[in-house]
């Protein structure tokens, strides 16, 4: 039997792969909003034909749950870096586990465009950020729905993507928390105000009606799961939401 990868025991010499790098600051409509599909309600066990069907798509979301941070677990680094290796768009990491100092660069050395851990589990998020842009990945820092953003505002010259959890985090499904937006719209003053161009991204329950609401208070990037692999064709589902998020962009989104 061979031993298991331990990616944070590779060689510094070995050059991470780096598919996808060239869109990583651009998307498909160049309209400044980005639709991630989650493929947390992929089938996962025909997860290359579920990946070619969101070819439309700016990133694909990929959800790494671990069974102490949320109560479910889904995949760690080999499954991420075979859907890597196999997505038509780059990968948009978002890791709801313990410990994501010592684990989230594994996923930037395997060649995620962009990883998110959670303000809550870091001991050291400018740190950890500092060190996922090192490595050359998008550095995202993500807030549960009860989780203040204070925290967040010192953080904001050193990330490239805030998450704001639009419900708990763990299971894809769950109906939109309206009550998050307050949030989204304070981070979204501030980072107007500081001529900043950090993503604002929304994760759970967007639907073509809630993804209104939250590109109206500011998100410009957006996690849809079941409203993608969902529909009887993902793509046109993917040209549906952006197309309701375009109707409510804020003029900041469009850098
Ligand atoms: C939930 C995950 C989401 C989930 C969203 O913890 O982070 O990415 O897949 O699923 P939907 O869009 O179905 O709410
Ligand atoms: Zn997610």
């Amino acid at each position: 039997m061979n031993a298991p990868v331990r990616l944070s025991e590779r060689p510094p010499t070995v050059a991470p792969r780096r598919i996808h790098r060239a869109r990583d600051n651009g998307c498909v409509s160049d309209s400044g909003i980005r639709i991630n599909p989650s493929i947390l309600a992929a089938d996962f066990v025909n997860m290359q034909a579920e990946l070619a069907r969101i070819a439309g798509a700016d990133f694909v979301h990929v959800d790494v749950m671990d069974n102490h941070f949320v109560p479910n677990l889904t995949f760690g680094p080999q499954m991420v870096e075979r859907v890597q290796q196999t997505s038509p768009v780059p990968l948009d990491v978002h890791l709801m586990i313990t410990d994501p100092d010592r684990w989230a660069p594994g996923y930037a050395e395997l060649g995620a465009a962009s990883v998110t851990f959670h303000l809550e589990a870091a001991a050291d998020p400018l740190a950890l950020a500092r060190r996922l842009r090192g490595i050359g990945a998008r550095a995202g820092i993500a807030v549960k729905p009860a989780t203040p953003i204070d925290g967040l505002l010192e953080l904001l010259d050193d990330v490239d993507q805030i998450l704001v959890m639009t419900v708990e985090p763990g299971f894809g499904g769950q109906s939109f928390m309206p009550e998050t937006m307050p949030k989204l719209r304070a981070l979204a003053d501030e980072a107007k105000r500081r001529g900043s161009s950090v993503w604002l991204q929304v994760d759970g329950g967007i639907g073509e009606s809630t993804i209104a609401l939250a590109a109206d208070a500011g998100a410009d990037t957006f996690v849809a799961g079941s409203a993608v692999f969902g529909a009887a064709d993902p793509d046109v589902a993917i040209a549906g939401l952006r197309a309701a998020a375009a109707r409510h962009a804020h003029a900041h989104g469009a850098h």
